[in-house]
């Protein structure tokens, strides 16, 4: 199986990498990469726990290989965070106890993160469609959907400062 290198941007950072050609995205993240906020579930696009942002939108980084990534730019949960300081949905998953075992919260997170960039004011049923593509065998999602309407709200109020 061929190997090539791949440019692209990875968390803001400008990265020329090795990649085969049949690997992955998910396994490129976490194994070579060793961003390990990415979580495997599935492995067939229907549990979420491996999205990422590609070019801002959500995509499931199982469902895509590595090779693909050439020229576009990446965001995985731990390019969220911004010079130490939570992103409001992170804060708002912790404050709101959005959270049991944390196995789906990096894909949620990057979901909600891909809705409110698109609809920066949704209602409770568009937060739903947007983390449709996010199971969660914990918390029984009200405190997921809480936590983004909460985010949202306070990412409003800091864009009409
Ligand atoms: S691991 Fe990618 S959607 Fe489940
Ligand atoms: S918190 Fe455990 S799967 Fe969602």
């Amino acid at each position: 199986m061929g190997k090539r290198i791949i440019n692209f941007k990875l968390n803001g950072v400008d990265r020329d990498e090795y990649v085969m050609d049949n690997q992955t995205m998910v396994d490129f993240l976490r194994k070579q990469m060793h961003l390990t906020g990415t979580k495997r579930g599935c492995e067939e696009g229907e549990c979420g726990a491996c999205t990422i942002l590609l070019d801002g939108r959500a995509v499931t980084s199982c469902m895509m290989l590595a090779v693909e990534a050439d020229g576009h730019e990446i965001v995985t949960i731990e390019g969220v965070k911004q010079d130490g300081v939570l992103h409001p949905i992170q804060k708002e998953f912790i404050d709101k106890w959005a959270l049991q075992c944390g196995f789906c919260t990096p894909g949620m997170i990057m979901s909600a993160l891909s809705l409110l960039s698109e609809n920066p004011h949704p209602t409770e049923e568009q937060i739903r469609e947007g983390i449709s593509g996010n199971l969660c065998r914990c918390t029984g999602y009200a405190k997921i959907v809480e936590a983004i309407d909460s985010a949202a709200k306070i990412m409003a109020k800091e864009v009409a400062k």
